[in-house]
């Protein structure tokens, strides 16, 4: 297994007390998986994708195993863990600028990527302008236009969608082991997001590159990847292939989500929506977390959290209606 999650847990300190984010969280990928996380906002997508790479803000503190290629990365010292990040591990934020260094020129940064990745496999002294030429090449994969005038800009000097797109070349240059991009495209206007989910879902099969790929959105969840895991309040409700998921969704819950996917544009129906909002943190409901919103509830999933029940191999569903 590439990459095993063991009992993760994330809190964060915050002025009313701990607010326990992610517990008991699983998660297992193997190279050249791409799975996705769906879920409502607050529901702990970026956590997750914050305690893998270990970067959570500093109230943030992580607990259990994440075991990649056997080791536990919460064991690993900052400056082992920065050598992770730069390698293995590439994490393009939900918001891109946290990805730059913002006293650093775009070009500067996306040099230095492309040196790292040039001794990686094996040239120690590139020159100078191969590596400009496996900068601009990415740039031109994502889109950018003018990008002789973006790589000197510092990444202030860029709208969102462009920020984005420099992060994006910036994961391919360095073709990390495992990407885990976050919302990546939630910035760029839908002929550029098709063409970037295309150059991802590209990465991921040409190059085994895994993928984590974080969204609210279902439909772009089951167009790049194969597998697809739904939160809710901190917790898996289920985990399937992308094509079981949205063709035969288990829990309610999930089949909430896909009938708030807009499909039909030709009449003036309605769209549908959940009632109600996610719980907060220090006021989980008893019994399970979506139990006071599901239409399906019955006496006993008011009471008990259900367990994560076992949907054949690795594929799980947490709902009663499935004991
Ligand atoms: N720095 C922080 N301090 C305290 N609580 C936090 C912090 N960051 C996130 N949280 C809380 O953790 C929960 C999960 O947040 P997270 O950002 O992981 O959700 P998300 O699924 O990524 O949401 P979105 O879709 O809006 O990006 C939320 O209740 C949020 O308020
Ligand atoms: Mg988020």
């Amino acid at each position: 297994m590439f990459l095993e999650i063991k009992e993760l847990k994330v809190a964060y300190k915050t002025v009313n007390g701990k607010s326990i984010v992610l517990n008991n969280f699983e998660l297992n990928l193997d190279k050249g998986d791409s799975i996705s996380i769906v879920g409502e906002s607050g529901s702990g997508k970026s956590t997750l994708g914050g305690a893998i790479t270990r970067l959570l803000p500093p109230s943030g503190e992580e607990s259990g195993e994440i075991l990649m290629n056997g080791k536990n990365l919460l064991d690993l010292s900052e400056d082992e863990m920065t050598l992770v990040r730069g390698t293995e591990i590439f994490m393009i934020f939900q918001n891109p600028l946290n990805s730059l260094n913002p006293v650093k020129t775009v070009g500067f940064q996306l040099m230095e990527a492309a040196k790292i990745k040039a001794i990686r496999d094996g040239t120690p002294e590139p020159n100078e302008s191969d590596l400009e030429k496996v900068v601009l090449d990415a740039l031109a994969s994502v889109r950018l236009p003018d990008p002789d005038q973006i790589i000197k800009r510092y990444p202030h000097e860029l709208s969102g969608g462009q920020v984005q797109r420099v992060v994006i070349s910036m994961a391919l240059i360095l073709r990390p082991k495992l990407l885990i991009a976050d919302e990546p495209t939630t910035a760029l206007d839908v002929t550029i997001q098709a063409q970037v989910i295309n150059l991802l879902k590209q990465l991921n099969k040409e190059y085994g590159m895994s993928i984590i790929f974080i969204t609210h959105d279902l439909s772009l969840a089951y167009v790049i990847s194969n597998k697809i895991m739904v939160m809710y309040a901190g917790t898996i409700m289920e985990f399937n292939e992308s094509k079981t998921i949205v063709k035969n969704p288990r829990h309610p819950y999930t089949i909430g989500l896909l009938r708030s996917v807009p499909t039909d544009y030709k009449t003036n129906s309605r769209l549908y929506y959940i009632n109600g909002s996610p719980p907060s943190f220090f006021n989980l409901p008893k019994g399970c977390r979506f139990s006071p919103r599901c239409d399906k509830a019955f006496g006993k999933c008011h009471e008990v959290e259900p367990p994560l029940i076992s949907e054949g191999g690795e594929y799980k569903v947490r709902c009663w209606l499935f004991e």
